[in-house]
């Protein structure tokens, strides 16, 4: 039976539907289409009643398989976007989250305020943080992560969009000469003690980017102390819902001046702000 667009599009929303809510499986089938096929819904509109190539079915229908299995829609489509820049991702680097544009821009804010011309991003993932502040502060960027494979992807995305990074393999601010200039970074920080009540997407990124010892405190709590140690001017730490009181107390422990936390939209803690 020759298929459309409409009926495919039709189709992929029902398939979807089968392990998704039914509004989370219309937007995605719509998204499949904008971002994977390259169709916008004005292009449906208009060409809906075309025929559908028999490749392009089958690519939707080995998609569809692999999402059933949990596989999230951006290591499928191998990209995500962040700041409205389109970043490579892989299965080794975390999939950029929303949430982390508020430690962009407290960092942008932060760091302009104490005038700062180089900062290190820790943890750099696909590279989204350090390249968004090299691109949109234009300051010195280095950024270190434990992962040669996610470094490898930051350095293309950098490549691609043009940012001037240094990358750097090592744990925390171990590979970074002084002076560190501001210290941003999105570490690990859920708590292994709740695996059990994840996602099941989650289980598809990688554990080095997402969980740390001491409920998941451990390597902010390190960074802190490293960062305090070698002066840096600041240190801005993406953090879990519930984790700002207990960081704040340690870093004023660690005699960092100050200690503040941003909480996002659904009044979450989610951004750590330690000043020297
Ligand atoms: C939560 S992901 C964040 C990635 C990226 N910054 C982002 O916001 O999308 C944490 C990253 O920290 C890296 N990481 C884990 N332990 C580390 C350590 N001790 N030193 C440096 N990077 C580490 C992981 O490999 C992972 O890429």
């Amino acid at each position: 039976m020759v298929q459309t667009y409409l009926q495919l599009r039709l189709d992929l929303a029902s398939a979807l539907a089968v392990f998704l809510e039914p509004e989370e499986a219309h937007a995605e089938s719509i998204r499949w289409f904008e971002d994977g096929l390259g169709r916008s819904r004005s292009w449906v509109a208009a060409h809906g009643g075309e025929r559908v190539p028999p490749e392009v079915r089958r690519q939707v229908g080995a998609w569809v398989q692999r999402r059933q299995k949990g596989e999230p829609w951006a290591y499928l489509l191998g990209w995500s976007t962040f700041r409205e820049r389109r970043f490579k991702v892989t299965p080794a680097t975390l999939i950029p989250r929303p949430e982390t544009e508020l430690l962009v821009e407290a960092a942008l804010e932060v760091g302009r305020r104490l005038g700062v011309d180089r900062a290190v991003d820790v943890g750099t993932g696909s590279g989204i943080i350090a390249i968004s502040l090299a691109l949109e502060a234009g300051w010195g960027m280095s950024a270190t992560d434990v992962s040669p494979e996610a470094l490898g992807v930051a350095r293309e995305n950098a490549e691609a969009l043009g940012a001037r990074v240094t990358f750097l393999e090592g744990s925390l601010l171990a590979p970074v000469p002084d002076p560190l200039g501001l210290v941003v970074a999105n570490l690990p920080y859920v708590d292994p003690a709740d695996r059990p009540t994840l996602q099941r997407e989650l289980s598809f990124e990688p554990e080095t980017a997402l969980f740390a010892p001491d409920r998941g405190l451990k390597l902010t709590t390190d960074l802190l102390t490293q960062a305090r140690t070698r002066q840096a001017p600041a240190c801005l730490l993406e953090i879990g819902a519930g984790q700002g009181g207990e960081l704040c107390r340690r870093a004023l422990g660690m005699g960092w001046r100050k200690s503040l936390v941003h909480q996002d939209l659904a009044g979450h803690d989610r951004v750590l702000i330690a000043l020297a």
